[in-house]
């Protein structure tokens, strides 16, 4: 089980960072996998505008889809679809201890970077809780999200184990403690040579048109002691040179390390090499999203939500059994 905030269309640092490795997963047939979009959580931080929020729900399905999940293998659904979601955050709210929320290093990290957003809400505080309820919903066992999202995992293990010592269902416990499945992340340079951010607008897009591609990396910093075409520069000094780690061959790696420190290449050549790679992996996914179309995907999320809402509903009432609500 695993969510992303609809951020809009989705960037190569969301693929590298989340969905290739969310597609391998299911790929590998070894899981029972749910992938959803957390609108709710969207609210937490962006409730003052929700103007965008459908319109980027829909993009957000579409890159899942291009990218390679599959809803005949995958449940892929919408949070606020899903009725249990709102239900488990208020029990499990119930038995959060406010410095517990406190503590999650995201809380404070957030309310001091975002100072446009008003983030002393009751909902941003309880966006630790809402987190946990997406994962115990389904009982998952595995959890596969990048080391930011560490903490929250590991609160909702806290939770689960709370609420086990709490309420049992004949003797036993409900909610399994999940297990994070951290996902390798190499360092994804955005074209100004900071990490690829939607808010530094450095991003390489999904969906990019392959000229928009080419043209993004042409504009690209490099190592900066690369002045004139004869000064030698270093690849790992350089963020052309970090994409080159992820995307190309270990052939053009070669070529890259040696034509770069002898200043036999130049810049746009290596950029060049750089694209060609991009584009190989970005090709086949823009094409499966230019084959969709609106109403297969609402049609899609339909349905995943439907599916997930029964998985959802089977721990409620194992949750509410637990608790002796009626
Ligand atoms: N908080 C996650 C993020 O910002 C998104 C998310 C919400 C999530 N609920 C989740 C991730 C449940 C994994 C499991 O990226
Ligand atoms: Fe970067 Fe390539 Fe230029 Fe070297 S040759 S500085 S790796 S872009």
């Amino acid at each position: 089980m695993s969510g992303m905030r609809p951020t809009g269309k989705l960037h190569l640092g969301n693929y590298i960072g989340a969905l290739a490795n969310w597609v391998k997963l299911q790929d590998s047939g070894q899981y029972d996998c749910y992938f959803f979009i957390a609108d709710v959580h969207a609210l937490t931080t962006d409730y003052a505008d929700t103007s965008k929020l459908a319109e980027n729900v829909l993009e957000v399905a579409f890159d899942f889809l291009a990218a390679g999940l599959d809803p005949k293998r995958s449940t892929i659904f919408v949070q606020s679809h899903v009725n249990q979601h709102f239900e488990l955050p208020m029990y499990l709210g119930m038995i959060s201890p406010l410095g517990w929320l406190e503590r999650v290093p995201s809380y404070k990290e957030m309310q001091e970077n975002l100072t446009n957003k008003d983030l002393t809400t009751y909902g941003f505080l309880g966006y630790p809780v809402l987190m946990a309820s997406d994962i115990l919903l389904y009982q998952a066992q595995y959890v596969p999200v990048g080391q930011d999202q560490q903490a929250h995992v590991e609160l909702t293990r806290e939770l689960a184990r709370r609420f086990n010592n709490f309420y049992k269902l004949n003797r036993r416990d409900v909610l399994p403690e999940p297990d994070v499945l951290l996902t390798p992340s190499p360092k994804l340079p955005g074209t100004d040579g900071r990490k690829m951010s939607k808010s530094y607008g450095n991003t390489i897009l999904l969906s990019d048109p392959e000229p928009e591609v080419r043209h993004k990396l042409k504009t690209m910093v490099t190592d900066p002691a690369r002045v004139r075409r004869k000064d030698p520069g270093d690849p790992d000094k350089c963020p052309v040179g970090d994409l080159h780690k992820v995307f190309s061959s270990p052939e053009t790696m070669a070529k890259v390390y040696e034509g770069c420190r002898s200043a036999d290449i130049g810049c746009i050549e290596c950029k060049g090499w750089a694209a060609d790679a991009l584009v190989q992996v970005l090709n086949p996914i823009r094409e499966r999203r230019a084959q969709l179309k609106d109403d297969e995907v609402e049609a899609i999320l339909k349905d995943g939500s439907r599916r997930a809402t029964v998985r959802a509903e089977q721990t409620m009432k194992e949750v509410r059994a637990a608790m002796q609500m009626p």
